[in-house]
């Protein structure tokens, strides 16, 4: 039988990821918005792309949950951009009521779903999915450090001029500005980035890599990154759907594992088919732990500002 994804958000970066899971014919895929006519219109619109790219997945859109069921995996971008006047945590607010709702749906029609998280806060949505739906944590992921990563590695590769398909390297933290790209694992074919790269030139790219999003949006002004973002998702789509196990940096809910209790960071995991099926405990320096728990902490507040807000 064919697989089945659920987009929740039918805007650029959940258009952008229909797009692309069509194009690999991975899945059927239901695209979820509360706008009418939106998620309605680009399902039609990315169906009538099959006959020329040579897929034949089902690409609809609907405003409710019903046509979602029995996903395999449920993707969700619904979410606002921050507007004049309205405070960081507003935002997290906004976008609290999003997701909970999202997840809330999703999670009736489809109990047996694994969820992937886009919408931002990243970490905070997270632990917001995982709280509503009480799915297990090998359920509930998010994606930010295959993005991260992507970008880190993208500025190597312009730096060193090399093929950005020979440079390993590994983003963790939260998705923000205290991210962790561990510079120390990173190599060019096994070569050490620290024999290529004078450290001046890579504290300026893990500098870049640190706000790689804000770059984005600086150039586009009135939104965020799509392309990279729906390609990263989607790279953790396929992992799960085909049951690749392919090791990627991903946002899990730790039990302990690098000294963290209920919090979603940014780690090193196994994805397949029944999800994050390993966490990697990286040996990290003192200096890496150091930076980790910096991260770990920005998380924790925004943890600590929607309990306060929701009175729990
Ligand atoms: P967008 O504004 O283009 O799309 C958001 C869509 O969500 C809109 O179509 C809107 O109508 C819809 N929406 C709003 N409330 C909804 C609800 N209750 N149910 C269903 N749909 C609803 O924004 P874009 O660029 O697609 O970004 C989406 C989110 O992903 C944002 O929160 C953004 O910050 C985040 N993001 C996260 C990244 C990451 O690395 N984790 C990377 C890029 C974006
Ligand atoms: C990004 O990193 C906005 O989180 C989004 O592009």
């Amino acid at each position: 039988m064919r697989k089945k994804v659920t987009v929740v958000g039918a805007g650029n970066v959940g258009a952008s990821c229909a797009l692309r899971i069509a194009n690999k014919n991975l899945a059927d895929v239901v695209l979820v918005d509360v706008v009418e006519g939106v998620p309605q219109g680009k399902g039609l619109d990315l169906a009538q792309s099959g006959p020329i790219e040579g897929y034949d997945v089902a690409v609809t859109g609907a405003n409710d949950y019903e046509p979602t069921a029995n996903s395999d995996v449920v993707v969700i971008t619904a979410g606002f951009p921050r507007k004049p006047g309205m405070s960081r945590d507003d935002l997290l607010m906004a976008n609290y009521e999003i997701v909970k709702n999202a997840t809330e749906q999703a999670a009736k029609y489809s109990p047996e779903a694994i969820l992937i998280i886009v919408t931002n806060p990243l970490d905070a949505m997270c632990w917001t999915a995982k709280q509503v739906s009480g799915f297990s944590r090998n359920r509930v992921i998010g994606m930010a450090g295959v993005l991260d990563t992507a970008r880190y590695r993208t500025f190597l590769g312009m730096e060193l001029g090399v093929s950005v398909t020979n440079i390993q390297a590994m983003v963790l933290g939260g998705h923000g500005d205290t991210m962790v790209p561990l510079v120390r694992l990173t190599s060019v074919s096994g070569i050490p980035l620290t024999e290529l790269l004078s450290k001046e030139r890579i504290d300026a790219i893990v500098d870049r890599t640190r706000n790689g999003g804000a770059e984005i949006v600086k150039f586009l002004k009135t939104g965020s990154a799509y392309y990279a973002p729906s390609a990263a998702s989607v790279e953790m789509v396929e992992s799960i759907l085909c049951d690749q196990k392919k090791v990627l940096p991903c946002a899990a809910y730790l039990e302990g594992e690098y000294g963290y209790n209920g919090l979603f960071v940014g780690v090193p995991v196994k994805l397949g088919a029944n999800g994050v099926e390993k966490i990697y405990e990286v040996q990290l320096t003192p200096e890496e732990k150091t930076a980790l728990d910096k991260s770990a902490g920005a998380v924790q507040e925004l943890i600590n500002v929607i309990q306060q807000k929701i009175g729990s």
